[in-house]
């Protein structure tokens, strides 16, 4: 692994003074206000602080996980006991998504696959976690192409049958970061129709699912009951960090096939942090509660309205489906992050950090690191510094 993108991005920039007073675009940190009702119900419940939560979280957290899941992807029909998805089996709460990403891999990985080593496979660019995760399992990972040609979802289809025969795992990530770009119903399908081929794990990243600009995104759960009534190879993964701005919260949760999640718990119940049942109770509240997810998609939309303005169809500038980065075409991510910074004081990320060579396997695209031209810029400060700090790029770029 190479490291973190932020202490690169650092290195990047050592030496060199903020041209203004710096403005923090780099960090997918969201900053939003969060509401009142998560300090509260936090403090109604301190007393929990002295026990050891159960890994299974509590049946109100697993409820309040249903209910949202039922309305947000029109699935409560098949929730329930000895429904497709049973709350109290198939739904975990995790100490933030990025834990149980990397953790997820453990379980997913076999010693081998046909006698070979395994493969976890992943879009390119990504979440850096996807590719720790398949190191420290023992898998290969392997980086396929997602870029402005394929809509920047991978083709996973196109690779070769002997490297998908040896694949433990696929992780996507719908709404992507850093496109945003949305997986349609018909990619879930497609993707989870080739994981039951192949006898792999599908693990859909969808902690963004919230932060859209005009349709909600459909999930893989919803593309899992209509494909065959069953979350069979399907984990899904959710998160509070983004819906809720609750970045520190450190709360999530995933969901998914019975027999995997049986697994996973067991893995969960020696190895992996449990959330604290005070943050399990706020967790659920905010789960039951929509009014602040909306008003904080209503803050997001606004600042990619602001960014369209100032960008129109420059840069390769397009309004992201989902998520809250834009993804600029700058020619030279890495120059164009150290101009931003000594000109405008603008700290962004390079594309290049988020990703790798590609292997070029499927013909997907030329080889080459598929984010060296991009920079990628979070959308997270309140709304005046997001305009101010846009300004001041749209005039340097
Ligand atoms: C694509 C993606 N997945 C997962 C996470 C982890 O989020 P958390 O651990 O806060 O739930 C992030 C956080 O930035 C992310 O960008």
């Amino acid at each position: 692994m190479p490291d973190s993108p932020f202490p690169r991005l650092n290195a990047l920039i050592e030496g060199i003074a903020p041209g203004k007073p710096p403005i923090v675009m780099s960090l997918g940190e969201p900053q939003h206000p969060f509401p009142d009702f998560v300090t509260e119900t936090i403090a109604a419940h301190a007393k929990e602080f002295g026990k050891y939560p159960p890994i299974v979280g509590t049946p109100e957290f697993r409820a309040a996980v249903a209910g949202w899941l039922g309305r947000r992807y029109g699935i409560a029909d098949a929730i329930g006991p000895k429904k497709p998805l049973d709350p109290d089996d198939q739904i975990l709460p995790v100490n933030g998504t990025r834990e149980a990403l990397f953790n997820v891999a453990f379980v997913a990985t076999p010693l081998t696959k046909q006698g070979q080593r395994p493969a976890i496979l992943m879009p390119n660019p990504f979440y850096q976690c996807y590719a720790a995760a398949a190191l420290a399992a023992g898998a290969e990972p392997v980086y396929v192409a997602a870029t402005r040609d394929n809509g920047f979802m991978p083709d996973f289809a196109g690779l070769p049958e002997d490297l998908l025969a040896r694949t433990a795992m696929i992780y996507v990530c719908s709404p992507a970061n850093p496109q945003g770009a949305v997986a349609s119903l018909a990619y879930l399908k497609d993707l989870l129709g080739l994981a039951r081929k192949h006898g792999f794990l599908l693990a859909v990243d969808e902690c963004y699912a919230e932060i859209y600009d005009r349709e909600p995104p459909a999930g893989a759960l919803q593309a899992a009951l209509e494909l065959s009534g069953t979350l069979d190879n399907l984990i899904v993964f959710h998160s509070l960090s983004k819906r809720s701005s609750l970045p520190g919260l450190r709360s999530g949760f995933c969901a998914g096939e019975r027999d995997f999640m049986r697994r996973f718990r067991a893995f969960r119940n020696i190895g992996a942090p449990q959330v604290p049942l005070p943050i399990l109770a706020a967790s659920a509240a905010a789960w039951n509660e929509e009014s602040h997810a909306a008003e904080n998609r209503a803050r997001y939309r606004r600042k990619i309205d602001a960014a369209e303005r100032l960008f129109g169809n420059r840069l390769g500038f397009y309004r992201p489906a989902g998520g809250f980065f834009l993804w600029l075409d700058v020619g030279d991510g890495e120059a164009a992050t150290r101009e931003l910074w000594a000109k405008a004081g603008v700290k962004v990320l390079p594309g290049a950090y988020l990703s790798r060579e590609d292997s070029n396997l499927n013909g997907a695209s030329d080889s080459g690191n598929p984010g060296a031209a991009y920079i990628r810029v979070a959308l997270v400060e309140d709304e005046a510094r997001t305009e101010e700090a846009l300004k001041r790029m749209a005039e340097v770029l």
